[in-house]
């Protein structure tokens, strides 16, 4: 949470950080500040909310022109949104300038001793504390005074400084908190992500934790916090810049739904061998051995991470007979999980940042165990700290709500799911086979369910005063119902719950009143009749029943005031089509309510706070 740029060129200041700022707004919209170096002095210019009211405090031209700068957007953690919490932080002099994302745990105690001292604060942020610090341990050299600095503040960080007696240095810490070194010709950037930079560079260094960067127009060199010197590879980002733009759509949200035929057919491409016949994983680098060694799958994530991996819990258990437990990432770290000796451990994070996911994921290495990470963005800390990574291939995604990221993990569990099961024997060629046609053949399917929008619009106009919302299903539909709910919650606003349809009359019932609206899925087939007789029970208590179910079944209509009909697929992947409608559902219930679909109240992209 919270975005940072730095930049250090030819460019106008203003000009990077406000564009870069822009594209990190995912991660934070509390507030916006820029800071930069002009005339041997910092200028500060910050505003409480969304960065378009700090552009229009930027209203002279000529404001923040200069070549040296850090912006902020805020996420607030310390101190609520307001101008005088929001980012760059000053010490008492305003020779120092920071912008930080993460939490200084150590920050009140460090207050205290500041304020003995006599500094006076403006602020009530942890962050604030680092300014004074860099004034009271300045050592007249920003690196040095940064690794006094680092040595004083516990907890995470990715901070970025600048002094006014150094108009030409940035200087970049991290520690827990992502940070990338864009790298430019006569110019050089920092970021805490790469869609920042993207316009300007495809060249990055990704920042290890315990490492700090001193960046100058003409070089940047990479160090450990303790001033060891450390040689960085360049991570070229395949990413193409149009891919963060919203490309004619209104949000991002609608243009990430609408791109997933394609990050589905990208995240299957070169997995599935020519002839459709094997799974071909061997980017994992697991040998037989190891696979027929594992004993059981912890997965662990948060939210629509977690959501996925509760599909592939039964993708798992169904065909590789592998005993899987899904853990919230955030419950898992501190419950002295069971691990075995063979426990292999997949977090699945579209970030890669997620601090809980990244909990998880050290403590089970610490314990010695396998890691694989199913994620979306290479060079993020999950990427690089796990024994194995899974990519799912669906370019970056920037609208809060997670759309095209869920339906890729379910791609990538999938795949291994089958990949285990083919390597251990348990499941026979010709199942393998359909599954696979099955899941070669999604990519077309989501292209015909999008075509549902405008019904699913309908739907959303005639209910958009509701106030609650059910999600009913069993099996796999029941795992959607939960990513159904949460969608419609984050971005609507509307209070939803998802339940296991055989689990409402166990008290939820109650609930059900004349017109409530419900959405039943109903594409499990093996589950078919029990689902529906699910659905009578809440009819009869004159729920309004949007059910969704495949192509060709007649019978659902006649219990259901309104049906949006799937493509025909395998039930057992139909969770990749099914999420579809409801993502749609959310985003048009979200916009006729008028809300910022894409930046929703109180939430960022990437929690990178536990
Ligand atoms: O980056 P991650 O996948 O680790 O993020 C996990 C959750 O914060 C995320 O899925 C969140 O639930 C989404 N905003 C939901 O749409």
């Amino acid at each position: 949470m919270c975005g940072i740029v730095g930049y250090v060129g030819p460019r106008p200041v203003r000009d990077v950080v406000i564009e870069g700022l822009s594209r990190l707004e995912y991660r934070g919209y509390d507030s916006a500040g820029i800071a930069s170096v002009e005339d041997g002095a910092i200028h500060v210019e910050k505003a409480v909310g969304r960065l378009s009211n700090l552009v229009d405090r930027l209203s002279d031209e000529g404001a923040f022109s200069g070549h040296i700068g850090i912006g902020h957007t805020r996420w607030a953690t310390h101190g609520r949104p307001s101008d005088d919490n929001a980012h760059p932080h000053r010490d008492c002099r305003g020779r120092f300038a920071i912008v930080h994302n993460g939490i200084v745990e150590n920050y009140l105690q460090l207050r205290e001793d500041l304020l003995a001292k006599g500094h006076r604060f403006t602020s009530e942020t942890d962050t604030e504390v680092v300014a004074h610090l860099m004034e009271e341990l300045d050592t007249g050299d920003l690196f040095t005074t940064m690794m006094a600095v680092a040595r004083q503040i516990r907890g995470a960080y990715a901070l970025v400084a600048m002094s006014a007696e150094d108009p030409n240095t940035l200087v970049a810490l991290r520690k827990s908190s992502p940070l990338v070194v864009g790298l430019g010709t006569g110019e050089n950037f920092v970021a805490s992500d790469i869609p920042a930079i993207l316009e300007y560079t495809r060249d990055v260094y990704v920042l290890d934790d315990g490492q700090m960067a001193v960046v100058t127009r003409d070089g940047v060199q990479c160090f450990t916090l303790e001033g060891q010197p450390v040689a960085k590879d360049v991570l070229h980002v395949a990413w193409d810049p149009v891919a963060a733009e919203r490309g004619g759509y209104d949000h991002f949200m609608l243009k990430e739904i609408h791109e997933q035929p394609k990050a589905i057919r990208d995240t299957l491409s070169g997995r599935i061998s020519p002839d459709g016949t094997r799974v071909v994983l061997d980017e994992l680098g697991w040998s037989t051995e190891f696979i027929q060694s594992i004993d059981r799958i912890h997965i662990v994530a948060c939210g629509t991470s977690w959501h996925a991996g509760l599909v592939g819990k039964a993708v798992m258990e169904r065909f590789a007979q592998i005993p899987v437990n899904v853990e919230v990432a955030s419950e898992y770290r501190y419950s002295h999980p069971l691990q075995t000796d063979h426990t292999l451990v997949v977090v699945i994070t579209q970030s890669g940042e997620t601090a809980d996911t990244l909990a998880a994921l050290r403590d089970s290495k610490a314990r010695g165990r396998r890691v694989l990470a199913i994620t979306n963005v290479i060079g993020s800390s999950a990427a690089r700290e796990a024994d194995a990574v899974l990519l799912t291939l669906a370019g970056p995604e920037i609208a809060v709500a997670s759309t095209k990221a869920y339906t890729t993990q379910l791609v990538a569990l999938y795949l291994l799911g089958l990949y285990l099961a083919q390597v251990r024997g348990t499941v026979d060629d010709q199942t393998l086979q359909e599954v696979l046609s099955a899941l070669v053949s999604l990519p077309q399917a989501a292209e015909q369910v999008l075509d549902a929008a405008p019904r699913i619009e309908q739907f959303a106009l005639d209910y958009q005063d509701a106030r609650d919302c059910f999600f009913i299903g069993r099996g796999l539909d029941y795992a959607l119902s939960l990513e159904g709910a949460l969608k419609l919650k984050e971005i609507s606003y509307i209070h939803a719950e998802a339940y296991a349809a055989g689990e409402l009359k166990h008290g939820t019932l109650a609930l059900i009143t004349e017109g409530v609206p419900v959405i039943a899925l109903a594409t499990q087939t093996h589950l078919y009749e029990k689902t529906l007789s699910n659905i009578k029970e809440v009819k009869a208590r004159d729920a309004f029943v949007l059910g969704l179910t495949f192509a060709g079944d007649d019978e659902l209509q006649k219990s259901v005031d309104e049906v949006i009909y799937l493509p025909q697929t395998m039930p057992v992947v139909a969770p990749i089509v099914t999420v579809i409608p409801l993502q749609l559902l959310a985003y048009y219930a979200a916009v006729v309510r008028g809300n910022d679909v894409d930046k929703p109240r109180n939430l960022a992209k990437s929690v990178t706070v536990e």
